[in-house]
């Protein structure tokens, strides 16, 4: 796979404070890489604003697959192709119900079975009940070694009905991936969706806001941060697959929106149990 961990081993991915200045990874005169890199500059460094922040990460071009259009799906389309990645996205539907937001971004509109064709990563985005229906191997043909995010929350109440393995006790991105026959790296679902459109910031700027992100798969992990970082929040570690249960809805870091201190204090705070509001009725 062409992603290198922007030369950082795992041991060094242990939070926003270990990146130190990002690497000038800039020097391959890349039209499209040299238009991400103005694009950024130019996004990140509006007039009157302190120039103490850190260059941001950037990451290679990616092709990023994206399953589900919605509120996360739509933005991380949005976001993701302004950094000048190539997203094919996907909706329940056929890509001609898409053709707005591929008009508007760039992005390629397909089927959600070929979403993850040849990509280097791909992002899970629907509501949990919904992923048992996506078609049975659909993740396969992406790259070796493409983190597959995964966004979802277990809504019992509100949308997604009763799940019984997710009641006694399995995760919710554990039950995602036992569904779709995939490790997946769980991120994103704690966030706001417009936060996640219009708060990213660079690294070091005040405010920025910090992201969990669980996963068993350490070298998927450290893309994924990467990734994070880019689009402007904080990565901080939020243990494995199995421990993920400390960035569920009804958890305090669940929508806290917090430093990386703030939502590294969170998760250890979190417990296990699911609170009334997040069982099925
Ligand atoms: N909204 C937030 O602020 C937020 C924040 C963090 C996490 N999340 C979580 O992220 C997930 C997505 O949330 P959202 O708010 O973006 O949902 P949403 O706005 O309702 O959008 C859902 C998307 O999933 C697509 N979809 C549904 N079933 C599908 C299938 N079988 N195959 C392919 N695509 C399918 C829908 O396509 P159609 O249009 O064709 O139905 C739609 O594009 C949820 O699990 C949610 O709990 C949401």
């Amino acid at each position: 796979m062409r992603l290198s961990a922007s030369g950082r081993s795992w041991r060094q991915w242990v939070g926003p404070g270990a990146f130190g200045p990002a690497p000038s990874r800039c020097s391959t005169a890349h039209p499209l890489r040299l238009f991400r890199r103005s694009g950024r500059l130019a996004h990140h460094t509006g007039v009157g604003r302190r120039n103490t922040r850190r260059m941001p990460v950037l990451l290679p071009v990616m092709r990023i697959g994206i399953i589900g259009a919605g509120h996360i799906g739509g933005s991380l389309t949005r976001r993701l192709t302004a950094l000048g990645h190539e997203v094919q996205v996907a909706n329940s539907r056929a890509p001609e119900t898409l053709t707005e937001l591929a008009e508007e971004t760039g992005a390629t509109p397909v089927w959600a079975r070929d979403a993850a064709k040849d990509a280097d990563l791909v992002i899970l985005s629907i509501p949990q009940k919904n992923v048992p229906d996506l078609e049975p191997g659909i993740f396969a043909s992406r790259k070796d070694g493409a983190p597959i995010i995964e966004t979802n929350n277990y809504y019992p109440q509100q949308r997604d009905g009763l799940i019984a393995a997710i009641e006694d006790g399995q995760t919710e991105s554990a039950w995602v991936s036992e569904q779709i026959g995939q490790p997946v790296v769980k991120v994103f679902n704690g966030i706001f969706w417009k936060f996640l459109l219009e708060r990213g910031k660079s690294a070091g700027e005040e405010g920025r806001i910090a992201l969990p992100i669980a996963g068993d798969d350490a070298a998927a992990k450290v893309i994924v941060s990467d990734l994070v970082d880019e689009l402007g929040f904080d990565p901080v570690d939020g243990g494995t697959i199995a421990e993920s249960w400390r960035q569920q809805p009804g958890t305090p870091v669940y929508g806290q929106h917090g430093s990386a201190d703030e939502t590294r204090a969170a998760l250890e705070e979190a417990s296990p149990e699911r609170t009334a509001d997040w069982k099925a009725a």
